[in-house]
């Protein structure tokens, strides 16, 4: 029989962890719809108590999305237990996540708290979660370099107290498969009451075994896996969504078990997130990566050629990729457009399809064919818009053989238009020095990645950019057919938010810390 494995995605908690990835209110909400229409089971949707931001977050989350259980990560303590119940509170399926470390290497160091101390702590805290809602969850941090008899002590006592799932963590990536599947069936054998609870796996990937890990719990046992899309998350990640479904989707043969995610959607979920976060996706990446479908030995594309299966183990479309779907071009009416992203998922008010749809015709203009992937990037843009205090006007940029690349940049600045022209090692260049002359930014680019959202000599491109200002890392991204309008538009992206942000007084990736 095929167990059905819950999926808890954490990538808007855990995965914004990753430096430089945070996103503000409008861009968790729209990643929490699409992970609805992917399908999984629980969304951690922030960490109420660490930031009102976070809070925020998880209150919204909680009211406006439909479908999966809406989760606040809690430290075990009062205040952050009460905290995550005022943000979870009215929404139809909620859950309370507490953790407290069970390792002696934390508690002696970190925690400062004996063994029995911490057990009485993770009891009461459960408890108390237990008084707000049905459905709370409790992870023993760093399990997986904890005394075994002590862990599994500590689960055992949760679990009477009414925890309902309970979460093992490889929270330093330290475990290894063999070892991290054992461990899995040992809890499952030694704690009495573990058929009361589900067994869940939360694995980073400091030693690059996250999925390998989570696979082998869920060989041996587990229920849930904790992962996020494209693997993002703090150091090197969390296990990759994608890699563990698709693995117990293609591998259902050996592990007798599948999700009940739509895997059509992953392509989506995974580009949708990459532009958010500005957190690239390597090309070699396993499902997800530009290239995962790609077959360029001559043997290989000759087998593919006479039967798919020589060399195919799962199909492009399955994950959404496939041919890709010419969606509108010029001549095509606000109807059909309205209808087109509905078909597509999206709900948008009349004013925002009226936006969406002057840009569809701008691109129109400079494009011919439309694809989904372009829509998805002018939706993206719009709903994730911040107030802007460098507007890009005009561009014009001239390069050549023998040229010293220059740039005139147009630009509109707290209401006010300035133009200036400067030089640089090529246009791009041309372009950043002139806008850091203009805002007088003292930032640093620390990444520049430029990609085509399309095929065709006509595509998109999209830049994202990382950057630095005294301590404060951020993304930006930008996307035009002209990639050094595009390169513009990132950079002033990622220097909106950075003024948006001091405006505020606040820093995006400020936030209480784990312990
Ligand atoms: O990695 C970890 O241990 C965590 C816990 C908070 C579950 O993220
Ligand atoms: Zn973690």
């Amino acid at each position: 029989m095929t167990r059905m494995i819950r999926i808890f995605d954490t990538t808007l908690r855990d995965g914004e962890q990753s430096p430089g990835a945070s996103m503000n209110l409008e861009e968790k909400v729209m990643i929490a719809k699409q992970l609805a229409r992917l399908g999984v089971d629980i969304i951690e949707a922030g960490f109420a108590y660490s930031s009102p931001g976070d809070f925020e977050a998880v209150r919204q989350i909680a009211q406006q999305v439909e479908g999966p259980t809406i989760c606040s990560l809690a430290r075990a303590r009062p205040e952050d237990i009460d905290r995550a119940w005022e943000a979870l509170k009215g929404a139809p399926k909620v859950r309370i996540h507490t953790f407290l470390s069970t390792s002696d290497i934390h508690l002696k160091h970190q925690f400062r708290m004996t063994r029995k101390e911490a057990l009485k702590r993770a009891v009461e805290m459960v408890e108390r979660a237990r008084g707000y809602v049905r459905d709370v969850e409790f992870s023993p941090m760093d399990a997986s370099r904890s005394d075994v008899n002590y862990l599994c002590e500590v689960i055992e006592a949760v679990i009477a107290a009414g925890a309902g799932t309970v979460n093992i963590p490889d929270t330093v990536g330290y475990a290894t498969p063999q070892e991290f599947g054992r461990l899995i069936a040992t809890i499952r054998k030694k704690v009495k009451n573990s058929r009361k609870a589900v067994i869940s796996v939360h694995c980073h990937n400091d030693l690059g075994l996250a999925v390998a890990n989570s696979l082998a719990a869920i060989a041996a046992g587990a229920g849930q896996g904790e992962c996020t899309v494209n693997g993002i998350g703090e150091r090197a990640g969390n296990a990759s969504m994608e890699e563990i479904v698709m693995g117990l989707r293609t591998r259902k043969d050996f592990y007798k078990a599948d999700t009940k995610i739509r895997t059509e959607e992953i392509a989506k979920t995974s580009r949708l997130v990459s532009q958010i976060t500005g957190m690239v996706v390597q090309p070699n990446k396993a499902i997800v990566g530009a290239n995962a479908f790609a077959h360029t030995s001559g043997i290989h594309q000759d087998g593919l050629l006479k039967e798919k299966s020589t060399y195919e183990i799962m199909r492009p479309e399955s994950i959404g990729l496939g041919k890709m779907q010419l969606v509108m071009g010029k001549l095509s009416g606000r109807h059909a457009f309205r209808k087109r992203l509905e078909d597509l998922g999206y709900e948008l008010t009349d004013e925002e399809v009226n936006q969406a749809f002057d840009r569809f015709k701008r691109l129109a203009d400079q494009k011919k064919e439309i694809f989904e992937e372009d829509l998805e990037t002018i939706l993206s843009e719009q709903i994730r818009r911040i107030p802007e205090r460098y507007v890009l006007k005009t561009l014009f940029a001239q390069s050549g053989t023998g040229q010293v690349p220059t740039a005139t940049v147009e630009l509109e600045i707290d209401g006010q238009v300035m133009k200036q022209t400067g030089t640089g090692d090529g246009p791009v260049d041309a372009a950043y020095r002139t806008i850091a002359a203009m805002t007088g930014t003292k930032s640093r680019l620390l990444q520049y990645v430029v990609k085509a959202i399309t095929g065709g000599t006509d595509a998109q491109g999209e830049v994202s950019v990382r950057v630095e200002d005294a301590g404060k890392t951020t993304s930006g991204n930008g996307a035009d057919t002209d990639i050094i309008v595009a390169s513009a538009k990132a950079y002033l992206n990622a220097l909106n938010k950075l003024a948006y942000w001091a405006s505020k007084n606040q820093d995006p990736n400020q936030k209480i810390g784990l312990v």
